[in-house]
């Protein structure tokens, strides 16, 4: 049985071709990048237009690089929610029309949950998509009671995952989302769209010439023994710049990005030297604080929920200190629990990630019949 799915909820068109048995036959991602670094972010009507020009292009390639075409699906599969309605859209009147000229059934599929099951995407089996060698696939270790942090340009999110489907808030951002902050920061310091992955790049260029500083940080932030308080840290650090780690002892398991936002603002604008290292400094110090608070109450919500598996996913996801911070933590503190992050192409929007969620919801063979086509795109839906 085939998938094939459709997702343009922000600013990368996608279409996937999933086999439910043999796994993922091809993912294509058009991203609009270029066109976006021209405004320094999305613009929603320009992402709509571009998602106009990409959608049958894109569903195309995707076909021909699963070899297989249209009369060959058995369903289709869409995100419609949440997401910039303008580009949902896009999508899913793609979808509603092939559903309908085709007769194949057509099923909604929610964003966020679509990032969690990047995590269970089953890899290239047969298809001549790019295979890496991934080791163990998260879908392999993955268990049940799993905690899991969904962090992406609009969501920060922990959740409960206690099954298949089955999901429980236990926390979130009560302002900004950490990829929306990263992206913030990236303007601040004046750095390109897409600002997470630049604030990132600037932050490790800090850490390769400042190992003493990072190291007395890292050990600041773990509790380790050598470095017991933030001071001793900012002396190897040879700077003054710390940024707050805004409710890690807040005692729930939401967040807050907005004062950590202005607090990089005011200090740069008090910045003197506004040069290259000085943005280096700052998007590590930043960085530092964001992996810090999202790694620290993952672990807090993993420990009370006696998890069996952590789990991270979503644009956030593909940042490199995060990952290695909480497989470090969960290997400390948590008896070495799974910890399961989906491979880096996977961690941004796509459709395999909705494809391959889609393969779980119909559950062998059975193919999913809606009524009728009358569901909506939202730009707001929780799981
Ligand atoms: O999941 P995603 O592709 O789109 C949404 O559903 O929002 O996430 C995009 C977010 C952006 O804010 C982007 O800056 C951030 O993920 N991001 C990163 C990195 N790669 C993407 N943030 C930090 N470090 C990265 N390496
Ligand atoms: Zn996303």
């Amino acid at each position: 049985m085939k998938i094939l799915a459709i997702e343009t909820s922000c600013d990368e068109t996608s279409a996937s071709v999933y086999d439910v048995r043999k796994g993922l036959l091809s993912n294509v991602v058009a991203s609009q990048i270029d066109i976006h670094k021209k405004t320094g972010g999305v613009v929603p009507e320009v992402a709509s237009r571009a998602h106009v020009e990409q959608i049958l292009p894109v569903i195309d390639e995707a076909l021909v690089l699963a070899k297989t075409s249209l009369d060959k699906i058995d369903q289709i599969a869409v995100t419609h929610a949440p997401g910039l309605i303008g580009s949902l859209l896009v999508g899913v009147n793609t979808a509603k029309t092939l559903s309908a000229v085709l007769d194949k059934p057509l099923l909604p599929i929610n964003h966020l949950e679509g990032h969690i099951y990047a995590n269970f995407i089953r890899e290239c089996q047969m298809s001549n998509v790019k295979c890496q060698n991934l080791g163990v696939a998260s879908r392999q270790i993955f268990k049940f009671p799993a905690v899991v942090l969904l962090v992406s340009g609009g969501h920060t999110s922990l959740i409960l995952m206690k099954g298949h489907g089955k999901y429980k808030y236990l926390g979130e951002t009560l302002d900004d989302a950490a990829g929306e902050a990263f992206d913030k920061v990236a303007k601040i310091l004046g750095l390109e769209y897409p600002g997470g992955p630049n604030v990132s790049r600037f932050a490790e260029e800090y850490r390769k010439k400042n190992k003493d500083c990072h190291i007395a940080t890292l050990s600041h932030c773990r509790g380790g023994q050598s470095v017991k308080n933030s001071n001793e840290a900012m002396k190897q650090c040879n700077n003054d710049l710390r940024f707050p780690r805004s409710m890690l002892d807040s005692g729930d398991f939401n967040f807050s990005f907005s004062g950590l936002k202005t607090a990089v603002l005011y200090a740069w604008q008090k910045e003197k030297k506004q040069n290259r290292a000085a943005k280096e400094m700052f998007a590590y110090e930043f960085e530092e604080a964001v992996v810090d608070i999202l790694a620290t109450k993952t672990i807090k919500a993993a420990e009370k929920y006696k998890a069996k598996t952590v789990s991270i996913c979503g644009g956030v996801a593909a940042n490199k200190r995060l990952r290695e911070e909480i497989s470090f933590r969960v290997k400390r503190e948590l008896k070495n629990i799974p910890f399961c992050v989906p491979p880096i192409q996977y961690c941004g929007d796509n459709a395999a990630m909705i494809a391959c969620l889609a393969s779980y919801k119909v559950k062998g063979s059975k193919v999913i019949k809606l009524g009728n086509l009358d569901f909506e795109v939202l730009s707001n839906k929780v799981l």
